[in-house]
């Protein structure tokens, strides 16, 4: 899923008015890749103008496709569900009000918590140029997650990149803190050992706390993948022309790799129960594809072979994240 047309226009316009030179541009690009690829949290530091103009133009269009790619799963787990209020916490420039908006139209009022002076008044920004009125309605709130106003409760919360940014010890508080306050918790991480962790960490919390799973563990068990292997999918991002220039390489694309979990706390689990979720890109060789499947049971190999010929058209068209076996609709 690629980035709106309004949050495009929206983003490069915000970008082209902040006047940031490209050098400059170019050297908070690479600061930002070295903070969220590195080990721990990354936790502290205020952004600057540079810092936001390459958060828009390099991370965000990931960051939306990522999320929209785990309320999509959401959706398709509870087709009859229409959330109408949403709590983005440690919103950022307001990416998940853009991605939800896409996923439901439902969505009447929202409500964006974010730490970070320069960060929240870009949301703001941005929020203005949208053409739902929920965005350019959603109320702005300067608070630390960890500390002050959490926000008001909302059928949807999500916290999308943002569980790497707190101090570890405060995790679990923050996560428990969500699952209570929402009908279906989404948190979004980078799909790198360390963010799934993170992710399985918040999953044993909200599921302590009551929450049950919605997206992607077909499951309320234990994870079967043990180290070093990890639960992460991967969503396909087209880039900008300055997007290209600022990272570098000439492909059109990117895939951004990302962990997430879902969990319901209105009891009510899914509508449509998963019964296995692709892990992993599958294995296509001549006449067969391979692929590796979670389910209640552990993980699993599904070779599909050309014998059966609405199997396999149904394999060739999944990808990592998506449901096994197909439905009727899948296939
Ligand atoms: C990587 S950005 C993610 C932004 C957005 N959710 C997205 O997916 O694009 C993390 C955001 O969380 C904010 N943040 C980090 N720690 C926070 C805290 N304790 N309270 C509120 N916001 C916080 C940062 O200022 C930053 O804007």
């Amino acid at each position: 899923m690629n980035l709106t047309d309004a949050l495009q226009v929206a983003i490069a316009e915000e970008v082209a008015a902040m006047g940031v030179g490209h050098r400059e541009l170019a050297a908070a690009a690479a600061a930002l890749s070295r903070r969220y690829r590195g080990p721990g949290p990354a936790t502290g530091a205020a952004w600057t103008d540079a810092d936001v103009a390459a958060y828009l133009v390099t991370r965000l269009p990931a960051t939306w496709a990522a999320t929209a790619a785990a309320l999509s799963a959401v959706a398709a787990a509870r087709p009859a569900w229409r959330p109408c209020t949403v709590l983005d916490v440690g919103g950022g420039p307001g990416t998940v009000l853009w991605a939800a908006t896409r996923v439901w139209g439902s969505l009447v009022r929202a409500t964006v918590v974010e730490r970070d002076a320069r960060m929240l008044a870009m949301g703001r920004r941005l929020a203005q140029r949208a053409p739902q009125p929920v965005v350019r309605d959603a109320l702005w709130v300067a608070s630390d997650v960890t500390r002050g106003d959490g926000g008001p409760s909302a059928d949807l919360v999500v916290a999308a990149y943002v569980l790497g940014e707190l101090p570890a010890a405060a995790r679990p508080t923050f996560i428990r803190r969500l699952v209570t306050a929402a009908t279906v918790l989404v948190v979004v991480e980078p799909g790198t050992p360390d963010g799934s962790a993170r992710v399985l960490a918040a999953r044993d919390v909200a599921l302590a706390a009551g929450g049950r799973t919605m997206a992607p563990c077909p499951h309320d068990g234990a994870c079967p993948l043990a180290a070093p292997d990890w639960c992460h999918f991967a969503a396909r991002v087209a880039r900008t022309k300055l997007h290209r220039q600022l990272k570098g390489g000439q492909a059109p694309y990117e895939d951004e790799k990302f962990s997430y979990g879902a969990w319901a706390s209105d009891g009510m689990g899914c509508e449509q129960p998963v019964p296995g979720r692709v892990l992993r890109h599958p294995r296509i060789d001549p006449g067969r594809i391979t692929l590796t499947v979670c389910t209640v049971g552990g993980t699993s190999t599904e070779v599909v072979t050309t014998r059966d010929r609405a199997a396999f058209k149904a394999a060739r068209k999944v990808t990592s994240g998506g449901t096994w076996p197909p439905t009727a609709g899948d296939r």
